[in-house]
């Protein structure tokens, strides 16, 4: 009897550590959409050690390698994640950025005070001709963020006019005589930054007719592949600041609408980046999670004003939010990057994936040393974070056709409180290749799920992996590769049916052909 009761106990104990969930993948005869490359943007502010230390080293380091003081070790590293985006030079940094501080020869550039962040001496010495050159070496396209709270029209249009005017013009020649004849055509332009805050502190209605006046300014006569209008959007869930923006501002304005969200607990109690207890885990994924309601929120506002979708929701600032490191400036936002940043970034990018029609472009927060960032340098030293991994990983779904994939997850729970275990997300590649990428965030239950494929018959199934021992496990300069992606086994096709099973806190991203 004894035995029986310690058999059950047992197999109950087993049965409760697997989690079950099924899934449909559709491979639609006449696909409509694609997700847009544009989602797996970066943001680079002058924070910190992000432009500083992080993308330059300046022109005269020996120690570093770099191109026109451009760390190559980065670019590198960047080139790999295929990045499509960057966005500069801030954040609330923008907002007080004047950009003809940062041109000209770099001993008479002036200098000024970050006052935003650490109150740090800023030289200029990286400035628009840095940035934008930079971006070339990148392969990526510049997203440029307009000072409108300390600016003014005129600077904001001058801005234009000197980075895209091929023609004769004042700021086209101030530029040839700074040396670049050819305009880089930028694309993506934001007006202003958290406008409702540290660019302003404005109301909805107020920056709204602002930003009527500042796009006006911000057009497209100088650029024939179209320029991108990005207003500053909502803080999280202040719905009332896109229903303003959508209504005040007329369609042929605005290409994109912003919104900002980061994976924080508490604004006045982060909790640590590594030394975090499940409790504190459960509420950055909780909060991560949330950006699937925000999306459809502020998505159901803009569906009411552009039913059409022609306005891009952007979500250009993304990501978890902890207490700097300790010892480190608290006004660097310096962070470590553990398995618990890989489940916000596998999560919040199968949202964005899943929500392509309206989500087509996004910045993640950001991209060198501070907040959730994919690289940290230590002088001459670098690594990648989990994050950078999940972002590598994940970038077979750029640019490809969008398969709609339905999770019926089972909770992970603590406490009263519950989240979806499963998210997932898929596409189909240029060159028929199908992917799923499937993100586990329960930390003590593996998950199998069953995936019913309807609209196409696979061969075979591969994959990658991106998992370890302890959820807050992290690369260090000493270990730099102790999470990096694996092969993955636990992938199996049989007919129609895909099973697969997701060890806890895990990222898979499955290729079928
Ligand atoms: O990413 C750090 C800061 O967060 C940005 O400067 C600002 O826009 C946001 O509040």
């Amino acid at each position: 009897m004894k035995n029986t009761i310690l058999s059950f106990l047992l197999l109950l104990g087993t049965l409760s550590s697997y989690g079950q969930n099924t899934a449909t993948l559709t491979v639609p005869a006449k696909p409509d959409r694609i997700i847009s490359r544009h989602i797996y943007g970066h943001f680079a502010e002058h924070l910190g050690r992000c432009i500083y230390g992080g993308f330059y080293v300046g022109e005269n380091n020996n120690k570093i390698p770099n191109k026109d003081g451009v760390r190559l070790d980065v670019v590198d590293a960047l080139k790999k994640l295929k990045i499509p985006n960057l966005r500069w030079p801030g954040g609330c940094f923008a907002d007080t950025y004047h950009w003809k501080d940062g041109i000209g020869p770099k001993d008479k550039r002036p200098t000024i005070v970050n006052t935003w962040w650490g109150g740090v001496t800023e030289n200029n010495s990286f400035g628009t001709h840095d940035f934008l050159n930079m971006c070339e070496l990148l392969g990526t396209e510049p997203y440029l963020a307009g000072n409108m709270a300390t600016g003014g029209v005129q600077e904001l249009a001058d801005w234009v006019q000197y980075t895209n005017f091929a023609g004769v013009s004042p700021m086209s020649k101030l530029r040839r005589e700074n040396g670049r004849d050819k305009p880089w055509n930028v694309k993506y332009w934001g007006i202003g930054n958290e406008a409702w805050g540290c660019g302003g502190n404005m109301t909805p209605e107020y920056y709204a007719n602002e930003y009527r006046k500042y796009a006006t300014f911000v057009s497209d006569w100088t650029n024939s592949s179209g320029i991108f209008r990005i207003a500053s959007g909502a803080n999280s869930a202040d719905y009332n600041w896109t229903e303003a923006i959508m209504r005040i501002v007329p369609k042929n304005l605005i290409e994109g609408m912003a919104l900002h969200h980061y994976s924080v607990i508490k604004w006045d109690k982060k909790g640590p980046s590594t030394t975090f207890n499940e409790q504190q885990y459960f509420s950055t994924m909780k909060s991560a999670l949330f950006m699937e309601e925000l999306i459809q929120k502020h998505s159901a506002i803009m569906d009411k004003y552009d039913p059409e979708k022609k306005v891009a929701l952007v979500v250009d600032e993304w990501g978890g939010w902890y207490d700097v490191e300790p010892g480190t400036n608290p006004g660097f936002l310096y962070q470590q990057n553990t398995m618990r940043d890989a489940m916000i970034a596998g999560s919040t990018l199968n949202i964005f994936n899943n929500h392509s029609d309206r989500v087509r472009m996004a910045n993640l927060a950001q991209a060198i040393n501070v907040l959730q960032a994919v690289i940290l340098t230590d002088e001459e030293k670098m690594l990648l974070t989990p994050t950078y991994h999940v972002m590598e990983m994940y970038n077979v779904h750029q640019d490809a056709t969008y398969l709609p994939l339905t999770v019926k997850s089972t909770d992970y729970t603590l406490g009263n409180e519950k989240l979806t275990a499963v998210n997932g997300s898929a596409s189909k590649d240029k060159n028929g290749l199908t992917h799923v990428s499937l993100v586990n965030i329960d930390p003590k239950k593996k998950q199998e799920v069953s995936i019913n494929i309807e609209g196409a018959n696979y061969k075979s199934v591969s994959g990658r992996i991106l998992s370890s021992k302890n959820l807050q496990d992290h690369n260090t300069f000493a270990k730099p590769n102790l999470i990096t992606p694996t092969a993955f086994k636990g992938a199996k096709l049989k007919g129609n049916t895909l099973n697969v099973e997701i060890p806890p806190f895990s990222v898979v991203v499955l290729e079928m052909k």
